[in-house]
C-alpha cells in the first residue's frame, strides 16, 4: 500500500484503509459510477446533468408517488402531523398515521399486528436482531434466544445477510440452495430440535424468481421452524385478488412473520414486519431498529395508507401493469434476450461480465436511457443483469425504444 501523507497524521491513518487506491482503480475500469445530478422530479423521464433521459432505474413501479391525490394527502398530513416523527416511538408515542397504517397492513396480510420501520432494510435487520435477543429489564427471566439458528435462502437480500453478521456459518447460520425445498428439508432434519428461523423471499430482486412459498412453509411447519418471508417486492403486486401467483400468496398467509416494503408497488418508502401480536410487541423493544432510530415520516405513513386503500378497492391498476410487463417480456424474448423464466414484474436481462455491463450501461446512457445494471455484489461475479422494475408511467413508445436499443447493443457487445 502506498501513501504520500506524512506519518503521524489522521490522513496517513486513514490511508491504510485503501479507499483512494480502490476508487482510483474503479474509476479507471469504469465500474465507479458518479452520482448523476438529477433536476426536477424523479419520473419516467429525468434530467441527468441537464440532459433528458428515459428512466428505467426507478423502483416505484405504479407511479403512485406522482398521483395528485396522493400528493394532496401527503401535504395535508404534513400540515396536520408535521414532517417528522421527532423521536423514538417507545418514549414519545406515535402519530395516528402510523397507527392506522399498522392496523391496515395487519388486516391486508391477515396477521395479528404490524410494526413499521423507516425502511424495509431496517425491518429485516431489526427482525433478526429481535429473534436472537437476550434481554431482561432487571432480574426477571426476560427473553434469551441467543441460541437460535438462522437458515436463509442463498439468494436472500443483503440486509438479511448483514443482519446475520454476528452469526457463525455452520454453527448458528446455514443456507440452502436458491428455492430448493429438498435442500432445506435436509438441513432442517439435521438441525433436529434446535430453535430455527427460516428466512426467504417471495419475489427475488436479482433473478425475479418466485419462491415455492407453500412448500417451504410446509417444511417449516413439519420441522417446527419459525418462518420469516421477505415480501419487499411482491407486497400488493400479488395476492390482492389477482390471478398471478395466487396459490403462493394464499400460502403466504401461513407464514409466522412477513416483512413488507412500501417502496415498490406502493411507490413511497418504509417497511413493516407483521406477525403474532406478542412477538410484534416484543420487537418494539428488541429489534433495536425501532427503539434507536426514527420511523417513516408521518405524511408518508398517511400517503401509504391512502395508496393501500385505493389498491385494495381497485386491483385492476396492478393487473393492467402486470399485463404490460407480460407484453414486454414477450418482446424481449422475441429479440433474443435471455431473461428470467418466472414471469414476475421483476425482469432480469442477462448481460454477463462486469466489463460488458460497464460498456452497455454507458452506451444506453449515450442513447438516452438510464438502465439499472446489477453487478457483484448485487448478483454473482460476472453474471451482471439489467434488472428492470418498469415504471408504469413509461409510454409504449419508450418501452419499444428501450427494446430496440437493447437489440442494437446486443449485436455490438455480443451478450
Ligand atoms: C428482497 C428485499 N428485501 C429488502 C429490501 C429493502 O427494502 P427497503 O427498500 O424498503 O429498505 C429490498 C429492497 O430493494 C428487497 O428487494
Amino acid at each position: 500500500m502506498t501513501t504520500t501523507a506524512p506519518t503521524g497524521t489522521a490522513e496517513a491513518a486513514l490511508a491504510r484503509w485503501g479507499f483512494s487506491e480502490w476508487i482510483a482503480q474503479t474509476r479507471r475500469t469504469g465500474e465507479f459510477i458518479d452520482t448523476p445530478e438529477l433536476d426536477g422530479v424523479n419520473d419516467a423521464v429525468i434530467s441527468v446533468d441537464g440532459r433528458p433521459v428515459v428512466n428505467f432505474s426507478g423502483i416505484g413501479i405504479l407511479g403512485w408517488q406522482h398521483d395528485p391525490d396522493v400528493r394532496r394527502v401527503f401535504a395535508a398530513a404534513a400540515a396536520e402531523y408535521g414532517l417528522v416523527v421527532g423521536g423514538s416511538r417507545l418514549v414519545q408515542g406515535l402519530s395516528r398515521p402510523h397507527l392506522e397504517l399498522e392496523k391496515l397492513v395487519a388486516e391486508i396480510t391477515g396477521q395479528e399486528k404490524a410494526l413499521t420501520f423507516a425502511t424495509g432494510l431496517l425491518a429485516n435487520l431489526g427482525f433478526v436482531h429481535a429473534m436472537k435477543a437476550r434481554f431482561s429489564f432487571a432480574d426477571e427471566p426476560g427473553v434469551n434466544n441467543s441460541d437460535m439458528v438462522l437458515v436463509l435462502d442463498w439468494d436472500s437480500h443483503w440486509s438479511m445477510w448483514k443482519a446475520a453478521d454476528g452469526f457463525k456459518y455452520g454453527r448458528n447460520l446455514f443456507a440452502f440452495e436458491h428455492n430448493d425445498v429438498a435442500a432445506l428439508r435436509t438441513l432442517l432434519a439435521e438441525l433436529g430440535d434446535r430453535r430455527v428461523v427460516v428466512g426467504f423471499e417471495t419475489v427475488y430482486s436479482s433473478d425475479g424468481s418466485m419462491a415455492p412459498v407453500g412448500e417451504i412453509l410446509d417444511a417449516c411447519e413439519e420441522f417446527g421452524a419459525v418462518s420469516f418471508v421477505d415480501d419487499a417486492n411482491g407486497f400488493m403486486a400479488y395476492g390482492n385478488g389477482g390471478h398471478r401467483f395466487a396459490a403462493e400468496y394464499e400460502a403466504l398467509r401461513r407464514a409466522t412473520f412477513r416483512m413488507v416494503s412500501f417502496g415498490k408497488a406502493v411507490g413511497l418508502s418504509g417497511g413493516a414486519v407483521v406477525g403474532p401480536a406478542d412477538a410484534i410487541d416484543a420487537f418494539r423493544f428488541l429489534s433495536g431498529t425501532s427503539i434507536f432510530t426514527t420511523n417513516i415520516q408521518p405524511p408518508t405513513a398517511q400517503a401509504i395508507t391512502h395508496v393501500l386503500e385505493r389498491m385494495r378497492r381497485d386491483p385492476s391498476v396492478m393487473e393492467r401493469y402486470l399485463d404490460r410487463i407480460d407484453r414486454l417480456r414477450e418482446r424481449l424474448i422475441a429479440v433474443g434476450c435471455a431473461i428470467n423464466s418466472t414471469p414476475t414484474f421483476v425482469t432480469s436481462i442477462a448481460v454477463g461480465s462486469n466489463e460488458t455491463a460497464v460498456r452497455v450501461r454507458r452506451d444506453f446512457l449515450e442513447r438516452g436511457y438510464l438502465v439499472p445494471m446489477f453487478v457483484y455484489p448485487a448478483v454473482r461475479r460476472n453474471e451482471a443483469v439489467i434488472r428492470l422494475l418498469v415504471n408504469n408511467r413509461l409510454s409504449d413508445e419508450q418501452l419499444d425504444g428501450f427494446v430496440d436499443t437493447l437489440a442494437e447493443l446486443r449485436t455490438i457487445h455480443g451478450f
